[in-house]
């Protein structure tokens, strides 16, 4: 299941994350791709905020691995610069265990991925618009029509998650 979301703000974003926050559930692993400041992070931290994270979400591109402690456990990664700093890092230790994972420049790692994830491509149309292709496979098939369908119902309001 494939579905292309039009996003025209920062606002847009927030909702997006929040939708995806509502459904998501221990195991999941989320890859994003997109270009350089194309919202990957920023989806990121919306995310985190509806998983009710406390703690201030910034870019792992530099230690490849952040952990949040929340209800569910997030597990942020920016595989980026995985070639440069050296595959030493047990991600799948993170991947394959309770927490929700968030992959950004998942497809550099795609093979140490499991085969079904939520995908998230996110494209820079303008300044502030985004057109975000969600594709989910085997237990994300149902998710992503879900997700389609909240974000398209512009009435339909994400809650944050409580702790
Ligand atoms: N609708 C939008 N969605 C997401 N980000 C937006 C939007 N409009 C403007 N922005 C801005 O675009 C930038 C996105 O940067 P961000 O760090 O999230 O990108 P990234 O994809 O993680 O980049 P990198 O590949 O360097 O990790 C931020 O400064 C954000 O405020
Ligand atoms: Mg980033």
């Amino acid at each position: 299941m494939k579905k292309t979301l039009m996003i025209s703000s920062l606002k847009d974003m927030e909702r997006i994350a929040g939708i995806v926050a509502e459904c998501a559930m221990s195991g999941w692993v989320i890859g994003l791709k997109g270009d350089l400041g194309s919202g990957k992070t920023t989806f990121t931290k919306f995310l985190a905020r509806y998983l009710a994270i406390q703690d201030t979400v910034n870019s792992p591109t530099f230690t490849i691995l952040k952990v949040y402690q929340g209800e569910i456990p997030l597990y942020h990664m920016d595989v980026y610069r995985l070639e440069d700093i050296g595959y030493d890092y047990e991600l799948d230790e993170y991947i394959y265990n309770e927490g929700i994972s968030v992959v950004e420049w998942y497809p550099y790692i795609r093979q140490m991925l499991p085969e079904s994830i939520l995908s998230l491509d996110i494209l820079r149309t303008s300044e502030d618009a985004r057109k975000i292709i969600i594709e989910g496979s085997g237990d994300y098939e149902t998710i992503v029509e879900t997700i389609g369908h909240r974000y398209c119902d512009k009435s339909y309001i994400p809650q944050p998650r409580h702790r």
